[in-house]
C-alpha cells in the first residue's frame, strides 16, 4: 500500500451506505464519526484504505493508542502465536506465561525508583477504569477522601475521572492552574506563569483556612492531550513532586496517552526526572488492543481482594500485542525518534505560524504536537493571546480530510489541530503530513466567507 498517496482508487458501494445507516443507528453520542465521515477497509503504518476507495494518513492513531501504527508486523506476529497455541482467550485475572511476560516487560521500561517496588493492578481495559482504580487505591491508603486536579485536564468519562477532568460540574475535587504559556491564568505565561501555579497548590495546602482538607491525591498529565497538547514545564513538574512528598499526598501521573514513546521519552515523565507514587496507563501498551493497568509503589497497596474488580482484566491478545510494542519501542529506540522527529516537526510548523496569523500557538513533545487556531481580526488578551476559532479549525480538519490527512481536534474550545501519528513515521511522511496540513491552511485562508472554508465536497 503506497503510504503518502491519495488520489482515489475503486470506490466501494458500501461507502455511502454505511455512513448513511451509522448516523441512523449509532447513538447522538458518537464522536469521531462526525468529523471524520471515512470507512476504513485497510490499515498499514500510517496509513488507511477508506471504502471510499481513497487512502488517509492518519494522525489521530486511535487517539494515539497505535504507537507502531495500524498492523505492525510484530504485533500480528504476537497476536497470531497467542491465537496459534491454544492458549485461553479470557481467564480473568489468573496467572499466565503471556501475562507474565506483559508484567516483566512492561516493569523492565518503568523509570527507576518504581520498578524496585512497583505493584500492578490490571484494571477494566479502558484508561478511564485505571483512573478510578487509582483513586480507590489512594484515597484505601490515606484514608482521605478528597482530590487534587487540574483545569484542562481529561481522564476519562467514568464518574470520578470524569470528576477530575476539566469539564467537571459540581464535585469535591480541588481544581488546580495548570501551566499553559499561551494563556496563562495568571497572565505572565512563562517560567513565572508556572511558579504561581505551584505557589497556588501550595497555598491551598498550607493555609488551614483555604477550605481545601487535605486531599487523597493529585493527579496530573504530564502533557495535557484533549486539554490542548500542553506540555507541562519539567522544573513544575518537579515542584509538583517536591510539594506533594513533602506533604505525604500520593502523586499519581496519568500517562494513558502520553506513555510508550510518545512525547520522546518512554514514559513522560522521565523527562522531568520525577518518580511518581501511581502511573496510570492505558492507549499503547495494548498494542492496538484493549488494555489499562496502573503500577503503584506497594506501599499504597493495603486495598483488600476485590477492591477493583472487573470481568475483562485478562485480554491475553492485548497482553501479547501490549508486550511486543512495548519491545519493538525499546529495541528501536523509537521513543528517541519521535523526540527528533518531532522537534523538526515543530520547528516546521513554526515556520508554517509565522506566515499564517491564524496560527496561536504551536507546541507539544515528541510526537505529540498541536497548533491553536485563532481569529487574528479579534482584540488580543493580556498576554498578547488571541480567541480560539473553532469554526476555522473544524474548516481546517475538514480541509485536512479532504487531501488525505486524518487531524483530530482538542482544546478548550476544539481549535487545537492535533498530529499523534505513530512512532515508525518516517521523515518522508512527515513531511508529506505537513504539506497537506500546510495546504490545508492555505486552502482554508483562500476560500471565500461563506464558502465552506476551503472544504471540498466532505459531508
Ligand atoms: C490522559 C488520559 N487519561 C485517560 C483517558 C481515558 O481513556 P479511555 O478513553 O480509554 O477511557 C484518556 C483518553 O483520551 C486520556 O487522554
Amino acid at each position: 500500500m503506497a503510504l503518502t498517496e491519495s488520489v482515489p482508487t475503486a470506490p466501494s458501494p458500501g461507502h455511502e451506505g454505511i455512513l448513511r445507516r451509522q448516523a441512523q443507528r449509532e447513538s447522538a453520542a458518537r464522536t469521531y464519526a462526525r468529523s471524520l465521515p471515512i470507512v476504513p477497509v485497510r490499515a498499514r503504518g500510517l496509513t488507511i484504505e477508506g471504502a471510499d476507495g481513497r487512502r488517509y494518513l492518519d494522525c489521530l492513531s486511535g487517539a494515539g493508542t497505535l504507537a507502531l501504527g495500524h498492523n505492525h508486523p510484530v504485533v500480528l506476529e504476537a497476536v497470531r502465536a497467542v491465537l496459534d497455541s491454544g492458549a485461553p482467550l479470557h481467564v480473568l485475572d489468573l496467572a499466565t506465561p503471556v501475562k507474565d511476560a506483559f508484567v516483566t516487560e512492561l516493569f523492565a521500561s518503568l523509570p527507576a525508583g518504581l520498578a524496585e517496588n512497583a505493584r500492578i493492578q490490571f484494571c477494566g481495559p479502558a484508561g478511564t477504569d485505571a483512573v478510578e482504580a487509582a483513586l480507590t487505591l489512594v484515597r484505601t491508603a490515606t484514608g482521605r477522601d478528597g482530590l487534587m486536579a487540574f483545569s484542562g485536564a481529561y481522564h476519562g468519562m467514568t464518574t470520578g475521572a470524569l470528576a477530575a477532568s476539566g469539564g467537571a460540574r459540581h464535585t469535591a475535587v480541588t481544581r488546580l492552574p495548570y501551566p499553559y504559556d499561551y494563556r496563562c491564568p495568571f497572565g505572565t505565561g512563562g517560567a513565572r506563569g508556572a511558579e504561581l501555579a505551584a505557589r497556588w497548590t501550595e497555598s491551598l495546602l498550607d493555609d488551614p483556612k483555604s477550605g481545601v482538607p487535605d486531599p487523597a491525591g493529585l493527579i496530573v498529565e504530564p502533557v495535557q492531550g484533549e486539554g490542548g497538547v500542553i506540555p507541562a514545564p519539567d522544573a513544575w513538574l518537579r515542584r509538583m513532586r517536591e510539594i506533594t512528598a513533602a506533604r505525604s499526598i500520593p502523586l499519581i501521573v496519568d500517562e494513558v496517552q502520553t506513555g510508550v514513546g510518545r512525547t520522546g521519552a518512554f514514559w513522560a515523565v522521565e523527562h522531568s526526572g520525577i518518580v511518581p507514587d501511581v502511573l496510570v496507563l492505558s492507549k499503547a501498551i495494548g498494542g492496538s488492543l484493549p488494555l489499562a493497568v496502573i503500577v503503584y509503589r506497594e506501599e499504597l497497596d493495603t486495598w483488600p481482594p476485590g477492591a477493583h474488580a472487573g470481568t475483562f482484566r485478562g485480554n491475553q491478545l492485548a497482553m501479547a500485542a501490549g508486550r511486543a510494542t512495548l519491545a519493538h519501542v525499546r529495541e528501536a529506540g523509537l521513543d528517541r525518534h519521535a523526540a527528533a522527529l518531532g522537534a523538526r516537526m515543530l520547528a516546521r510548523l513554526q515556520a508554517l505560524a509565522a506566515v499564517h496569523p491564524c496560527i496561536g500557538d504551536v507546541r507539544g513533545r515528541g510526537l505529540m504536537l498541536g497548533v491553536e487556531l485563532v481569529d487574528p481580526e479579534a482584540e488580543a488578551g493580556p498576554a498578547g493571546d488571541l480567541p480560539a476559532d473553532p469554526g476555522l479549525a473544524a474548516a481546517v480538519q475538514r480541509a485536512c480530510l479532504d487531501r488525505g490527512l486524518i487531524v483530530e481536534l482538542g482544546g478548550r474550545h476544539q481549535s487545537v489541530v492535533r498530529l499523534l501519528p505513530p512512532l515508525t513515521l518516517t521523515d518522508e511522511q512527515a513531511e508529506a503530513i505537513l504539506d497537506r496540513l500546510a495546504d490545508a491552511l492555505e486552502g482554508v485562508r483562500e476560500a471565500p466567507p461563506g464558502s465552506g472554508r476551503g472544504a471540498t465536497g466532505t459531508p
